[in-house]
């Protein structure tokens, strides 16, 4: 059985909906959740047809490509995969293929029909026209069309259709960089220095305690209380068995946090 920890913002999205959004700041663990689900999807699905898009990809280095050779190998399933060089094939005669949706032309994106996934990645770049090509294309029994992205605008396209306007069948998370529980430390000081609101110190414990036992130690048992609080309420990791042979379970971890944002 393959165990996949998922962090508890995107719970939500382990159902199956039509559309799939997750939106938020940089480093929110957006694009790590949805690799994550790919590989995993292809694993449950065998001969699962899936595009990764970008409104732009002029290269291969553009797109979703790597972060899904790195999911693949991190899950220790690359015996099951096959990297070639523009795509990845998957078991049973399945498929990850990756193109951008700038040079696609109404009859060029018809070879898209029957794929039953699609994940436009940095979804705020897609235009218009690119959603309502992709919508109708994108039409096989049980498909899904999934997008990651940073908000700009409210009337970018992308922020038009899953936050405005939210669709019965969509499931939409906003996930921050306080809900990715494996937040790393250089982008760690990236947010003290770009939040000079944030109290003086942010430290990460639990799994970062590890490494930083004296300064965690140091800390008032009070915040250290209610830093446990807050996590329990916004960000507790769940771990999810999410690749047995009869389909997808997944349980909050019944122990205490593993690890916890302090903030003084
Ligand atoms: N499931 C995960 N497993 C391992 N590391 C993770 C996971 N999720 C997030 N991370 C770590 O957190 C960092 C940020 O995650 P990610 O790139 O997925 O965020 P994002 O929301 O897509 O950010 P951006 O908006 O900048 O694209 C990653 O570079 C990685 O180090
Ligand atoms: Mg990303």
């Amino acid at each position: 059985m393959l165990t996949i920890e998922t962090a508890k913002v995107f719970e939500p999205l382990l159902q199956p909906a039509r559309f799939k959004g997750a939106w938020g700041g940089r480093g929110g663990g957006k694009s790590h959740f949805f690799g994550e689900l790919l590989v995993e999807r292809c694993l449950l699905t065998p001969g699962t047809l899936a595009v990764c898009i970008r409104e732009v990809q002029k290269t291969l280095s553009q797109s979703s490509k790597r972060l899904i050779e790195t999911k693949i190998a991190e899950l220790g399933v690359g015996s099951q995969f096959r990297v070639l060089y523009d795509r990845i094939e998957t078991p049973v005669g399945g498929l990850i293929i990756f193109q951008g949706m700038q040079d696609a032309t109404a009859e060029s994106i018809k070879s898209l029909e029957g794929y039953q996934i699609a994940w436009v990645e940095e979804a705020q770049t897609l235009s218009a026209r690119s959603l309502a090509l992709l919508r109708p294309t994108i039409r096989a029994e049980g498909s899904e069309i999934w997008f990651s992205w940073n908000p700009r605008r409210k009337s970018d396209a992308v922020d038009e259709f899953l936050r405005v306007n939210q669709p019965d069948n969509a499931i939409v998370v906003k996930a921050n960089w306080r809900d990715n529980a494996w937040f790393p430390s250089v982008l760690r000081r990236n947010v003290s220095l770009i939040s000079p609101s944030t109290p003086t110190a942010i430290t990460m414990c639990g799994k970062a305690s590890m490494h930083e036992p004296s300064r965690a130690a140091t800390l008032p048992q009070s915040l250290v209380r209610s830093a446990k609080r807050d996590a329990s309420a916004k960000s507790q990791p769940i771990r999810s068995s999410r690749c047995e042979p009869f389909g997808i379970l997944a349980a909050p971890v019944p122990r205490p946090m593993p690890w916890r944002w302090i903030v003084q």
